[in-house]
């Protein structure tokens, strides 16, 4: 298939915007189908939640894209809950999570969003995350930067990517998850220990400016784009969870990783392991570029 990017994004940026005004809608009765014990609306466990809103808009999403770009392919966060499975190919995809950042829903907390990617090839060439709690919409095409509100340009400093020196001056974005095994949970209690820990008591403290648990992979990606957190971790979301966040955050000049810190490649997508470091400024005296930086980082976490 011929594919017009320009064409596929100004459908995605609008598509995100309808998705928004439903979510919105729908959060006068975001109690209603929250997840208890023995819900059916409950995915994996207790905690896994799941609304109406977020089958309604992924309906809706999936609906519309199927009207417009009937041949292309479509994996979402809803379908797959339901038992569809779909490979990643070089075919045109949406992948898409209606609502990311359901517990905040439910909880009435602002970080959710409408998380809308696209690949190409495999690649991530289209991103749009639509939080309309706070009306900000990040998005990006390959190769024609990342932007706040279709306006402002990320990161938020660009053209000069702030400095980072170590990851001692980071925020980083971690999440809990809901994958709450012991095996996972001592892992991850023990790594944000180290991570927040102070040094001279804790064995390989970092002690980093702050942990940040914002509850949406997405949100957390927009926010790397943003250059408002320096990384974002993650064992454990899904491929509609990062597929757009990953576009913006590359084309805001961030770096993904592929698993345990390898080169990434698109087939990671489809893995639960995620890692991303903001853009970082080229040292001033040429002893590292940002890249070089950003790799560095990325070591020391
Ligand atoms: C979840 C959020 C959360 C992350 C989980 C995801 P959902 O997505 O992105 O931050 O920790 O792994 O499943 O369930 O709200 O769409």
């Amino acid at each position: 298939a011929d594919v017009n990017l320009d064409e596929v994004y100004a459908f995605a940026i609008n598509l995100a915007r309808e998705a928004g005004k439903r979510i919105l809608e729908g959060s006068a009765k975001r109690h209603q189908t929250a997840a208890t014990l023995d819900n059916p609306n409950t995915k994996k466990n207790r905690v896994d939640l799941v609304t109406e809103t977020d089958q309604a808009v992924e309906a809706y999403i999936k609906d519309s894209i199927a009207q417009t770009y009937p041949d292309f392919c479509f994996i979402g966060e809803e379908s797959y809950a339901g038992g569809e499975r779909v490979e990643l190919t070089d075919e045109p995809t949406f992948i898409v999570d209606p609502i990311d950042g359901t517990t905040n829903f439910v909880h009435g907390l602002d970080f959710v969003c409408c998380s809308i990617g696209f690949t190409y090839k495999q690649e991530p060439v289209i991103g749009v995350i639509y939080n309309p709690f706070l009306d900000k919409l990040y998005s990006a095409q390959q190769g024609k930067g990342a932007f706040l509100n279709e306006s402002t340009r990320l990161p938020l400093t660009h053209p000069n990517p702030a400095p980072l020196a170590s990851l001692g001056d980071a925020v980083i974005g971690v999440e809990w998850g809901s994958d709450r095994s012991k095996a996972i949970i001592e892992k991850k209690g023990k790594m944000y220990m180290r991570l927040a820990g102070d040094g001279k008591e804790i064995e390989g403290g970092v002690m980093a400016h702050s942990l940040r648990s914002i509850g949406s992979a997405a949100l957390n990606y927009s926010y790397v784009a943003a250059g408002q957190l320096d990384l974002y971790f993650e064992i454990g979301c899904w491929s509609w969870d990062v597929c757009a966040g990953t576009g913006i955050a590359r084309e805001a000049g961030g770096k993904v990783y592929g698993r345990g810190g390898k080169p990434w490649s698109p087939q990671d997508l489809m893995g639960h392991h995620f890692f991303v470091v903001r853009a970082i400024a080229d040292a001033p005296d040429g002893s590292e570029t940002g890249e070089q930086a950003q790799d560095r980082i990325a070591k020391e976490f």
